[in-house]
């Protein structure tokens, strides 16, 4: 399989739309690069459902914001196209900074509520620079089923309601989170970290591992799961602080709309974001309760 690169939007476009209209599925894998197997693993689930697979590489600067890891974040773009050919993706679509943020942009897309907690309190226009170049890559990538990471738990609701909301003619796969063999969730950020902070960011995926048979134990025969929650994640958290250098947040929530567990809730996303020496890491595991 020769795997073809793309750089210009107008040939991108007129690439997927062609094959489209040959009666061939497409799928599109957005991604900054900097690829680790959990992107593969979404190249994967491309491949078993499509007959083509687009992979896109742009380092988006709207979603991060001044003083972010932008300037630092890894560009190993020979390493990613080599494991595109291997994984077996059609096209890597790599556009150029200024194809995509001309001079004089400035138009942004006002994402949907499910923004505003977690990530959105934390890194307040990260969900716009995201919704915004999202929405962008689907205009230039016309295929019609996208795959995501439940590893950004979030941006998986954001990018579903903005794709509901704004009538966008694709559909949203989201995949499992990949993890190292000792639990850590993989992220192109992983490489920051030192042999002593890698040993304690395996803290996070520990905790939110031991939390979910304790929700599980006590939704056995609990209406008011939230209040009987409340002493299992002050033990998570003493637990987790002792690791990791600053906690930004650990909860559990309602999977569909990250607020509070109510009556109605049929499942619960446990989210953290942790800091690990400079290193912001991410998880999250989803719990069926009903
Ligand atoms: P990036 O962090 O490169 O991630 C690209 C995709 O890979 C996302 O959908 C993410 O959730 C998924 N991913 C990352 N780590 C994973 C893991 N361990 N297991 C499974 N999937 C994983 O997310 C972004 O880029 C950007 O925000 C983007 C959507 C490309 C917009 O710029």
């Amino acid at each position: 399989m020769t795997l073809k690169t793309i750089t210009s939007p107008e040939r991108m476009y007129q690439w997927v739309s062609r094959a489209v209209l040959e009666g061939r599925k497409v799928g599109v894998v957005p991604t900054m690069g900097a690829l680790h197997e959990g992107h593969l693993s979404l190249v994967d689930a491309a491949k078993a459902e499509c007959d083509l697979v687009v992979a896109t590489i742009f380092v988006n600067p709207t979603q991060f914001a001044a003083g972010e890891d932008l300037d630092q974040y890894p560009r190993p773009l020979e390493n990613d196209l080599r494991h595109l050919k291997e994984g077996g993706a059609s096209i890597a679509f790599c556009p150029a900074m200024e194809e995509i943020y001309p001079r004089g942009y400035s138009t942004y897309v006002s994402p949907p509520e499910i923004a505003a907690p977690f990530e959105g309190l934390h890194r307040p226009d990260h969900f716009r620079g995201v919704a915004t170049i999202v929405l962008k890559l689907f205009q230039m990538v016309p295929a019609q089923v996208a795959f995501f990471g439940q590893k950004d738990y979030q941006q998986t609701l954001v990018v579903k309601k903005m794709v509901e909301d704004f009538n966008l003619p694709i559909e949203i796969r989201v995949c499992p989170i990949l993890r190292e063999p000792d639990g850590l969730a993989m992220s192109s950020r992983n490489v920051f970290l030192s042999d002593e902070q890698r040993g304690r960011a395996v803290a996070i995926s520990k905790v939110l591992a031991e939390i979910e048979p304790e929700i599980l134990r006590l939704t056995d025969h609990s209406s008011a799961l939230k209040n009987r929650l409340t002493g299992v994640m002050e033990t998570a958290r003493k637990r987790l602080e002792v690791k990791v250098d600053k906690i930004h947040y650990l909860d559990v929530v309602d999977a569909q709309t990250l607020q509070s567990i109510s009556d109605t809730t049929t499942e619960v996303v446990i989210v953290a974001a942790a800091d690990v020496g400079d290193t912001r890491l991410l998880d999250n595991r989803l719990v069926k309760i009903r």
